[in-house]
């Protein structure tokens, strides 16, 4: 099976967690794109989704999926999102689409968070992935210098040569050379720097559920 299948293989899986009635907290990116057009499929049996970002409330309503606003929702069942890595404790390093704070709000409303990934987004270690961190754009120069401290290289995330502005606005920081191995200690560290809007860490906000795709079929981890 390549990646692709793979990404399919668990979007359909995580169906299984969905029970009528409810609203589904959804992510972002190419997997959550495939979980998007499996809910579909069931979209009568469900009140609606919190979305995580501009591309996915666009294809949710595309579906005819009613997206609700976050404000609206005192809490969710669940919370069903990709990530770029993925360690054996479910924390992640996420943001690779940009969209990693909306992500985080929608994953705190919810009471399970349900990741979907294929097995190359499993580490023993967060880091070696490029560190998404969404900052004010003022601030990115001296945050920048807070990761040297740290041994990180600092990149401003750009897109048709300008830097890349989120669906908040600001700009993001590709941080790499960092070996992530206490993540709640590092999110909350780099969540007091001034000038951080979110850190691509989710350790606080970590995976309940992790449905891996593999070569033999879906590996659930707990
Ligand atoms: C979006 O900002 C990210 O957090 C995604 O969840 C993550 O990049 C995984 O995306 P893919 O499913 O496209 O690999």
């Amino acid at each position: 099976m390549n990646q692709d299948q793979l990404k399919t293989l668990v979007a359909q899986a995580a169906l299984q967690y969905i029970e009528p009635g409810q609203i589904v907290g959804v992510g972002t990116g190419s997997t959550v794109n495939k979980f998007i057009d499996a809910l579909a499929t069931v979209k009568q049996r469900i009140r609606g989704a919190v979305s995580s970002s501009e591309a996915s409330s666009e294809r949710l309503r595309a579906h005819g999926i009613a997206v609700l606003d976050a404000n609206a929702v005192e809490s969710l069942a669940l919370y069903v999102d990709g990530a770029d890595e993925i360690d054996p404790h479910g924390c992640m390093i996420k943001g690779g689409g940009a969209a990693l704070t909306r992500e985080k709000i929608v994953a705190a409303l919810a009471e399970r968070f349900i990741c979907i990934a294929d097995e190359s987004k499993y580490v023993p270690v967060l880091g070696r992935f490029a560190l998404p961190v969404e900052v004010i754009p003022m601030a990115a120069q001296q945050i920048a210098r807070r990761f040297a401290a740290h041994g990180g290289v600092a990149t401003l995330r750009l897109q048709g040569g300008q830097p890349l502005r989120t669906d908040n606005g600001q700009h993001i920081l590709d941080v790499t050379g960092l070996c992530i191995d206490e993540p709640l200690a590092f999110e909350s560290e780099v969540n007091n720097w001034p000038g951080v809007v979110c850190v691509g860490v989710f350790a606080h906000q970590k995976a309940s559920v992790c449905l891996l795709g593999t070569a033999e079929g879906v590996r659930t981890l707990r």
